[in-house]
């Protein structure tokens, strides 16, 4: 979810989800009186509910629920996030839609809910304009039945902050010498990923010779989790009933694999954490086999509050990847929050993302909006790479061309390469887009120098990377809405006029002359290697 730890970074991403209209306005414009009808309509007990699959109860995670009673002749009650309490105050009730707002840490205004017309569901905009708003689809459930769902929900312990170790220099182990690339559960499963959908994609992956184009990891993403036992051992949910099973069978292909967690108590979904137990979870996670941890902030925010805090966090976990002995990725998604840049190594960390989540709200715009937030590139090298977070490549909102310009920019940006489509229907034409070996070889390069922009001019761009060989990439992009004619013209770039001009997503060589015109198709992008 992108509503992230309950609502601790801002998600760029997802501040297009209000921009885009997604809130219902006409509730801002009513203002006419509650009626006694409006708001029984509300009252009762409302389960969060997978937006698939309506009826069903939620697949594992800790229930998300409003108990809403009518007092006075307004709504009161509490919104139950990931084991937090809001309560509800200030309820609105119109014909059309109610507003509210939930008090707690951090208080939430101006919210918004709307039952559906025959009153079984609730559609429930919680977030704000900062952090992003998101969506909630709930159904009416009865008291009984909600109590009997949290009885036997996971409970998280250690809601409250734990003592913090003092600030030092792990080092970090130089597991990930060029970007990191693999596929990763979330952007296309969610909740629903299991044991089957994992194993497909391993072997897709090696029948597709993606595995052999460099896609090595395949990392587990949130929600499968299950409880914990009376020794405080996390065990995989009912979707994974054979977590080293699952992993020796990736291995067996070839691959590596990756993991999931979060330093709070709660993953962003309301599955279990690490909080207080990273020790334990390092030794399972290193025992199953897996090669890379992806360690996601999320309801830590609900606890912590400052950079030290946060850091320190991340260096429990870090020390406890280490302490396994086993080679493990450390992947950190905090949002790019406290300048992650210049601390995520010495947490013992390989990779950190820079921003929210591209997958929420408009897929072009969260594209777009990494020209200007890729890191620092000075903080960036081998085991040390800012992640511009999972491809949208192959997913429906973008079109080819802007798949060609996302993945030439993360290709620049030295940012780790973890695909989020389902290989299992790719078409060849996507197949194409992220098997380009030339392409790859940029991504790759052993300098590990992270590109940058050097020469803008309205909406096109040009940005050169230095590779290992002494060749430099050059990549041409046009942000605009209408095609333009791009010229690169080598001094001016302060690079010689080169011997060899190749463009790579044609595999072609172009003229090497003093300057070189290409015509830039709207969001559309041309990476030339020159030589
Ligand atoms: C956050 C992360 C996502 C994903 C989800 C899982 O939103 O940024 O990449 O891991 O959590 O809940």
């Amino acid at each position: 979810m992108a509503l992230r730890n309950v609502f601790g970074a801002i998600g760029i991403a997802t501040l297009a989800l209000a921009g885009a209209g997604l809130m219902p306005a006409a509730a801002a414009a009513q203002t006419a009186p509650a009626t006694p009808a409006a708001l029984a309509g509300v009252a009762g007990d409302w389960l969060v509910v997978p937006r698939r699959t309506p009826d069903s109860i939620a697949i594992g995670g800790i229930p998300r629920s409003f108990r809403l009673t009518v007092e006075g002749g307004t709504v009161k009650g509490l919104f139950r996030f990931n084991g937090w309490d809001y309560p509800i105050a200030n309820w609105v009730a119109r014909p059309d839609g109610h507003a509210f707002d939930l008090t707690g840490k951090p208080p939430f205004v101006k919210m918004r809910a709307r039952a559906t017309a025959d009153g079984r569901f609730m559609d429930i905009w919680i977030g704000d304009e900062v952090v992003g708003v998101a969506p909630f689809l709930a159904r009416r459930v009865t008291a009984t039945e909600l109590a009997a769902i949290e009885r036997s929900a996971p409970r998280p312990d250690n809601m409250t902050k734990l003592p913090l170790p003092a600030p030092r220099d792990l080092g970090v182990r130089n597991l990930a010498p060029v970007p990191p690339m693999g596929w990763n559960s979330w952007n296309v499963f969610r909740e629903a990923v299991d044991d089957r959908s994992v194993r497909a994609m391993a072997d897709v992956l090696v029948r597709s010779g993606l595995r052999d184009a460099g896609y090595r990891y395949v990392t587990i993403d949130d929600g499968w989790q299950g409880q914990r036992d009376a020794a405080g051992v996390l065990h995989p949910n009912a979707k994974f009933p054979d977590m080293k099973g699952l992993v020796d069978y990736i291995h067996a292909r070839g691959l590596k694999v990756g993991i999931y967690s979060s330093p709070g108590p709660v993953t962003c979904t309301g599955y279990v954490g690490s909080h207080g137990h990273e020790a334990q979870d390092a030794k399972t996670f290193a025992a199953w086999g897996f090669d890379l941890l992806k360690y996601d902030w999320c309801s830590a925010g609900n606890i912590y509050d400052t950079r030290v805090e946060m850091q320190a966090r991340y260096q429990i976990m870090g020390a406890a990847l280490q302490a396994t002995g086993r080679d493990i990725v450390y992947s950190l998604c905090q949002y790019g929050l406290y300048d992650v840049g210049s601390w995520g190594n010495a947490v013992g960390g390989h990779m950190w993302r820079t921003g929210g989540d591209s997958i929420e709200g408009d897929l072009w715009h969260a594209v777009d909006y990494r020209f200007d937030h890729n890191g620092d590139a000075r903080d960036a090298g081998p085991s040390a790479w800012n992640d511009a977070d999972m491809m949208l490549v192959g997913i429906d909102g973008l079109t080819p061309e802007e798949y060609r310009t996302h993945y030439t920019l993360w290709t620049m940006a030295a940012s780790p390469i973890i695909l989020g489509n389902d290989l299992r229907v790719m078409t060849p034409a996507v197949k194409a887009i992220v098997a380009n070996p030339g392409v790859i070889a940029v991504g790759q390069d052993r300098a590990g120098v992270q590109g940058r922009r050097v020469a803008q001019a309205g909406a096109t761009e040009i940005w050169s990377k230095r590779l290992a060989d002494g060749s430099t990439a050059v990549a041409l992009f046009n942000r605009g809405a209408a095609p333009a004619a791009m010229t690169v013209d080598w001094r001016s770039l302060g690079l010689p006029v080169p011997k060899r001009v190749r463009d790579l997503w044609h595999d072609a060589d172009v003229p090497a002359a003093a300057d070189y015109t290409v015509q830039v198709p709207r969001h559309g992008a041309v990476l030339l290697r020159a030589s």
